[in-house]
């Protein structure tokens, strides 16, 4: 079998999309499985910069099919100016597929996303404000749209009708907004519907066959493991399971189905959104990481928190995902800071935490325990092999292996394709 997954192994932004990328030029399949448009990856190729949210980052290689798998909630109106941005950059879509069971986000999910957020005041979640929540939600409540309901009309007619006024009853006797208009929803989305019609299919069985004949496959993770809606930091997780788990179910595949498992990190954490994070940094290194680390939101653009690399994040990330390597991206960015450090654990009320904490409440009681390593100066931006870099670079990949318990296989230096160390 030639499958493998990749996952974020902390809060998203891990640079997953530059991996895909990396990856995706022997793929014949790359997967997206779970998520919506809160997903942001950037895949930097030939000096251009795209930025995909909800089409697969194997876009690129017009050989690659992207699937769109069941698990993932489809914004029509995100895919669609998406693919017409992309397309004036000459990207084709020939091998897009899209699957007829994926949920589709509609106005009153992003309405409700946004209302839901100003009512919880100081206990907002700090969401993207893409639906994605308030769609998963209607998924598990059994009253969501799928694309099959989308591109056949009369269906489509009469269970928008029906669930809207559902949804308009909560916009405005719940939250005080404003109602949708039926109509106007109505004739914008069929609009969307025709041009989605001819890229909806039922991808499982595409994706079976292409397992059984050793095609080689990729499957994207999007999000984080610390934002999976079982093992992340609830409430402040995103609404699906970005976690490997998450491919089965997001993408009609047994778990016999993927061989490996890489983990993609950056050499140090950030975090957007609300949420606790223990080893938060609010000082200069702080600064540098966020600055020169270019560390601002893809998808919304809002500053991300920044802080120590955590290695009890990095062994849930590799226990729950089951990861066979790391990938740790952005090496780069820790050049020019004279110490580095690496939570090895945490200590709580005088006593040694290992694993991460079931309850945030717990975690916020944390004190992160670091060890301290020499940073170097050097520009490792042109290092070609791990011997290429200095010595102090090296001993710090080292000791991620180390206190991660996990093999780290790819060291990211640099956005482009090619900025990439391959152990
Ligand atoms: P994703 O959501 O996991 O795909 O990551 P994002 O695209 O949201 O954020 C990662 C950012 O880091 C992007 O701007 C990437 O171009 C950039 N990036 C990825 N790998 C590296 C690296 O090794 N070094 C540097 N300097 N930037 C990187
Ligand atoms: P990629 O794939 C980073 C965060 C949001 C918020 C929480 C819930 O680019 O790594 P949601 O809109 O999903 O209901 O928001 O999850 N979040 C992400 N953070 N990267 C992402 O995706 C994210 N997708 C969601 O900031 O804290
Ligand atoms: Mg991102």
């Amino acid at each position: 079998m030639n499958t493998i997954a990749l996952v974020g192994a902390q809060w998203g932004d891990e640079g997953k999309g530059k991996i895909i990328d990396i990856l995706a030029e022997t793929a014949d399949y790359v997967v997206r499985a779970t998520g919506g448009s809160n997903a942001g990856h950037t895949v930097v190729s030939d000096g251009k910069t795209y930025k995909l949210h909800l089409i697969p980052s194997g876009i690129l290689y017009p050989d690659t099919v992207n699937i769109i798998g069941n698990g993932v909630v489809v914004d029509p109106k995100v895919v669609l100016e998406e693919m017409d941005g992309l397309a004036k950059l000459g990207v084709k879509f020939d091998k897009l597929l899209i699957d007829l069971r994926a949920h589709v986000v509609m106005p009153y999910h992003k309405e409700i996303d946004e209302l839901s957020e100003k009512a919880k005041g100081k206990d907002a979640i700090g969401t993207t404000k893409r639906g994605i929540g308030p769609c998963y939600a209607d998924k598990s409540d059994r009253i969501g749209l799928r694309m099959i309901d989308l591109i056949t009309p009369d269906v489509f007619a009469s269970k928008l009708k029906t669930v809207l006024e559902l949804k308009n009853k909560i916009i405005t006797a719940v939250y005080g907004g404003t109602p949708l208009d039926y109509k106007s929803i109505l004739d914008e989305y069929s609009a969307y519907a025709e041009r989605l019609e001819k890229f909806c299919c039922d991808t499982g069985v595409i994706l079976y066959d292409a397992i059984k004949a050793n095609k080689r496959i990729v499957f994207e993770g999007a999000q984080g493991t610390l934002l999976d809606l079982d093992s992340g930091t609830y409430p402040f997780v995103t609404s699906s399971h970005p976690i490997s788990g998450g491919f089965c179910a997001g993408a009609g595949v047994g778990p016999t189905a993927i061989k490996e498992c890489l983990g993609i990190a950056k050499s140090y954490t950030t975090r957007v959104g609300a949420g606790p994070f223990p080893t938060e940094l609010d000082d200069e290194v702080g600064k540098h990481l966020l600055n020169v680390g270019h560390e601002f939101g893809t998808t919304t653009g809002r500053p991300r928190r920044c802080g120590w690399l955590d290695a009890v994040i990095l062994r849930l990330a590799v226990r729950i995902n089951g990861l066979t390597s790391l990938a740790i991206n952005k090496l780069d960015t820790l050049t020019g800071l004279k110490k580095l450090k690496i939570a090895t654990h945490y200590v709580r009320d005088g006593k040694v935490v290992s694993d991460f904490p079931a309850d945030i409440m717990l975690l916020e009681g944390c004190t992160p325990v670091y060890e301290e390593f020499d940073g170097w100066s050097e520009d490792i931006t042109n290092a070609k092999a791990f011997d290429d870099l200095p010595k102090a670079a090296q001993r710090y990949i080292e000791a991620v292996e180390r206190l991660a318990g996990c093999r780290v296989a790819m060291i990211g230096i640099g956005p482009d394709r090619d900025k990439n160390i391959v152990r």
